[in-house]
């Protein structure tokens, strides 16, 4: 496993890998859970996230994998912290180390991101348990009216704090300044907001004196609104994308993987394909740090049942086997109906070598 910061970085993103984004807090864990009619306790969140963890050759297109505090704490049913699960198969262990996003004074239809204070203790922890990155989630909405100067730029101020702490405590930082697509805006509009955005945030992280080679950034893509009536092509996304990332992310930044975002699962991969299939200057690695464009096909098979973990474990190494060639320009539609299982290696036993009877007991 690479040690320092900028190798760290630059090996979430390499070999068309991407990162799966898993830190769901208990609440939205909860809530995704319930719209299946599956209970969510302490054990159950656990079962979930060690089979999400552990599909035979899922490390063959996912590089890291972000966690959140409950699960980083965590025992697999066979005893091994789930971190340490993650780390034997070659992938790199994350967390999310934001409080969420909370009204914001001045303003209280949009948010700022807190969990500032204190934060350099909690890396150094979570350092201790084997974290290689870290995750911090800023929330910018798009209305008539807003987004505000103000929301952008102290958005911008605790990202950058955030940033700078992850690098003194040897963390590699995941900048994520997430515009919404919820709303009826056009698409030109999330161009101009997310590129305002990006603009303030790359000033924040230098003048806060961020290395950028040994960051990450993960972005929305540029998309029109979930409630506009006339919604742009994947072709229009990929190229307006592309368009504010090249006015606004410097070259030393050396990946940018997006969330998803409330896209569906094949839309969100036939995007990244889009972008990396376009002509002229990408100077980062484009791929995927996706959460639900991952996660919700595999929970759906899982529901909860240790019957169905082989079927959840399928689901998630399809999608992620997708996203994998997305991040090369090499996703074709006709992979969507390619048996999953095919591509599945044996599975990896919790000494990390293969043994082909084991399937994680949840
Ligand atoms: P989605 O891909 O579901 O948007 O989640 C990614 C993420 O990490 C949100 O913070």
């Amino acid at each position: 496993m690479p040690q320092d910061l900028q190798n760290i970085a630059e090996a979430l993103v390499a070999n068309n890998k991407g990162i799966l984004a898993a830190d769901e807090t208990v609440g939205t864990l909860t809530k995704r859970f319930d719209a299946l009619g599956i209970k969510s306790t302490e054990q159950s969140r656990r079962n979930y996230r060690e089979m999400l963890f552990t599909p035979p050759g899922i490390s063959d297109y996912v590089s890291g994998v972000i966690m959140h505090d409950e699960t980083i704490r965590q025992k697999s049913a066979g005893g091994v912290p789930l971190g340490e699960i993650l780390a034997r198969q070659g992938i790199l262990p994350g967390i999310k180390v934001d409080a969420g996003a909370k009204p914001l004074a001045g303003s209280p239809d949009e948010t700022i991101t807190e969990g500032l204070d204190g934060l350099r203790g909690r890396l150094k922890e979570y350092r201790e348990f084997g974290a290689r990155f870290a995750k911090w989630r800023a929330v910018i909405r798009i209305t008539g009216t807003l987004p505000s100067r103000m929301c952008i730029r102290a958005n911008a101020h605790a990202l950058g704090r955030y940033a700078a702490l992850c690098q003194e405590q040897q963390l590699v930082p995941i900048v994520e300044p997430e515009v919404l697509m919820d709303g009826s805006h056009s698409i030109e509009r999330s161009e101009e907001v997310t590129e305002l955005v990006l603009h303030t945030v790359f000033d924040e992280l230098f003048e806060q004196a961020v290395t950028f080679e040994s960051m990450l950034l993960k972005p929305s893509m540029v998309i029109s609104g979930s409630d506009s009536t006339s919604k742009a092509s994947v072709q229009d996304v990929a190229v307006a994308t592309l368009r504010c990332l090249r006015r606004q992310v410097p070259a030393a930044v050396p990946g940018i993987v997006f969330l998803s975002g409330g896209q569906t699962d094949q839309l969100a991969t036939a995007h990244l394909n889009a972008m990396n299939q376009l002509s002229g200057p990408k100077p980062w690695k484009l791929t995927f740090s996706y959460g639900r464009a991952l996660q919700d096909r595999a929970m759906d098979a899982w529901r909860g049942r240790d019957e169905n973990v082989k079927a959840g474990q399928q689901a998630l190494h399809h999608r992620a086997r997708c996203n994998s060639a997305a991040a090369c320009g090499s996703y074709t539609e006709s992979m969507e109906s390619e048996v999953a299982v095919a591509g599945m290696r044996t599975p990896v036993s919790p000494q990390g070598k293969h043994a082909p009877a084991a399937q994680p007991t949840t």
